[in-house]
């Protein structure tokens, strides 16, 4: 038999390390509050744990800002923390990936402080991308190089600061995201070295991947031409997916070939079509990329069977395993997402747990994002004070930004910090007294608690897995349904509000108790078929 690689088709858990858990009673979580809870994702049954940054950083974009990739920020540990990190994460029989930033650093990196105080046109400018500013129209005035947006809210270009002595040479400076992240100029060799370097030392120390932030933005084209009405994120674009970029992961995947044990890299890729999708699929590039259309689609079994179709034609081609997400640090909890449109009460959670099943029983691997396990909600009301989250403040409070779904875990206990940090500490975004009962403790031990509904779906999965095809076969669905088959699996989901008949077969884990052979409303069922 062919031996299959873990992460083809792993069920792998997002931590957002500043929100899972505190050991050192800062209010932030940290790399030893991982360790301390490691018992929990084991019990939960995910086979890998990818870590968002825990490097050096100023926190200006929650970590992705970062100031030295060869350490731990003190606020989260310690290297020899890291280390302990990753001989218990094998220990428990788990894998770990870790984040990884190329596309910009933080203004704060030592590289970009040395080009701030070289002058323009020096090699440290060279590191990244500064230009000249365009005349404005009044005389004097001065305009960004060109037209592009940040990300996050308002031009992507900042004019270095002249200070007394005009050491800033009346340049402007590229960043995609908040001015805090100065791009990377990947056109500079220095630049690969430096990511080929940063890649074995995080490797050396038993990482089994990364996830690459920002994956289609290395390279910007050369003209620096204006986007003129055209998507920001339009493939071969100015800005992001241009062809120099698979270089780079060619590279990449020859460093990680060259370590044992399948390290593996997964890339954070948003493309406008399969084929720029593909592309970045070869077998001498990335193992896998994020497919976020799951995560875009809206309660609707024609919406979900559209996107699964899509992404699995889309990933095809390469030979390469789908991805597949609800939930991230970057987007609203689903569970808010899903709540019904005429507000019934509860609908948010059934659905919730019916979207695990058609989640855990699609080919190829599935990211689960922290606390999704609970059933925690987005937190809508947040003080404005608290938030962090740099598009709050960009847009002027217009958007709300991040925060509501990195408010930290909740563990233990009757309220704040609920065992996140050690009682008494406030932890660095309030968390809800609603969550007394969501906490890991209070539902442990609650058969009809979301957690136990995750870890007897995620046990059922592992069981099943070494008889599921990697592929999928669509049968006969009523209106509002989607019912598919995967070998010796069916899967049956009732995205509509009333009851339908169930597909043959023996029914396995169904997320609320079926009626006879009906299929309530806002449901999913595992079924065995012969
Ligand atoms: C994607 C990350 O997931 C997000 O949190 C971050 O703000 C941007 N990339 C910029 O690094």
């Amino acid at each position: 038999m062919t031996r299959i690689p873990w992460w083809r088709n792993a069920v792998v858990y997002e931590i957002y390390v500043r929100s899972f858990a505190d050991a050192d009673g800062d209010g932030e979580g940290d790399l030893q509050g991982i360790r301390s809870r490691l018992g929990h994702l084991r019990d939960l049954g995910v086979d890998a744990l990818w870590l968002t940054p825990f490097y050096r950083s100023p926190l200006a974009d929650g970590g992705y800002d970062v100031a030295d990739y060869r350490d731990v920020d003190p606020r989260f540990g310690t290297l020899d923390d890291f280390d302990a990190l990753v001989a218990d994460v094998h220990a428990h029989g788990l894998r770990l990936i870790v984040d990884i930033v190329p596309n910009h650093s933080s203004d704060r990196h030592p590289w970009f402080q040395e080009a701030l105080a070289a002058p323009p046109g020096s090699p440290e400018r060279a590191r990244y991308i500064f230009r000249p500013g365009r005349p404005g129209e009044r005389p004097g005035e001065e305009e960004p190089p060109n037209d592009w947006p940040s990300a996050f809210g308002g031009p992507a270009w900042t004019r270095v600061d002249d200070g007394a002595d005009g050491a800033g040479g009346g340049e402007w400076y590229l960043h995609l995201y908040a001015r805090e992240q100065p791009d990377f100029n990947w056109r500079n060799p220095e630049v690969h070295r430096e990511f080929e370097d940063i890649l074995r030392f995080w490797l050396d120390r038993g990482v089994d991947g990364f996830r690459i932030d920002v994956a289609a933005g290395l390279f910007k084209d050369e003209s620096f031409c204006d986007l003129a009405g055209r998507d920001r994120r339009v493939s071969n674009g100015p800005i992001y997916s241009r062809p120099e970029v698979h270089e780079v992961y060619r590279r990449w995947r020859q460093i990680l070939d060259g370590y044992d044990g399948d390290r593996m890299a997964i890339g954070e890729v948003w493309t406008d079509g399969p084929e720029d999708l593909a592309l970045y699929l070869r077998p001498d590039e990335l193992h896998q990329v994020f497919q976020f259309d799951l995560q875009l689609a809206p309660w609707s079994a024609s919406a979900f069977r559209d996107v699964i179709d899509a992404a699995m034609k889309a990933v095809a081609p390469t030979g390469a395993a789908p991805t597949w997400v609800l939930s991230s640090h970057d987007s609203i909890r689903h569970l808010t997402r899903y709540e019904h449109p005429a507000g019934i009460p509860g609908t948010e959670r059934a659905r919730a747990k019916a979207a695990l099943l058609l989640l855990l029983s699609l080919p190829g691997s599935a990211y689960l994002y922290q606390g999704e396990e609970l059933g925690l909600p987005e937190v809508t009301d947040l003080p404005d004070e608290a938030r962090q989250d740099p598009i709050f403040e960009r847009t002027g409070g217009e958007l709300a930004g991040r925060d509501g779904c990195r408010v930290p875990l909740p563990w233990s206990g009757e309220a704040e910090p609920f065992g996140f940090s050690p009682g008494g500490v406030r932890p660095w975004l309030p968390m809800p007294p609603e969550w007394a009962p969501m906490t890991v403790e209070a539902q442990a031990s609650d058969p009809s608690s979301m957690l136990s509904w995750y870890r007897e779906a995620l046990a059922l999965r592992r069981r099943l897995a070494d008889d599921l095809p990697e592929d999928l076969e669509w049968l006969d669905s009523p209106g509002g349904t989607l019912y598919f088959r995967r070998g010796p699996l069916t899967c049956a989901l009732n995205c509509g509000d009333n009851p339908v008949r169930l597909p043959s077969g023996t029914p396995l884990l169904t997320s609320i108790p079926l009626y006879g052979d009906l299929l309530p409303g806002n449901t999913a069922a595992w079924l065995r078929t012969p």
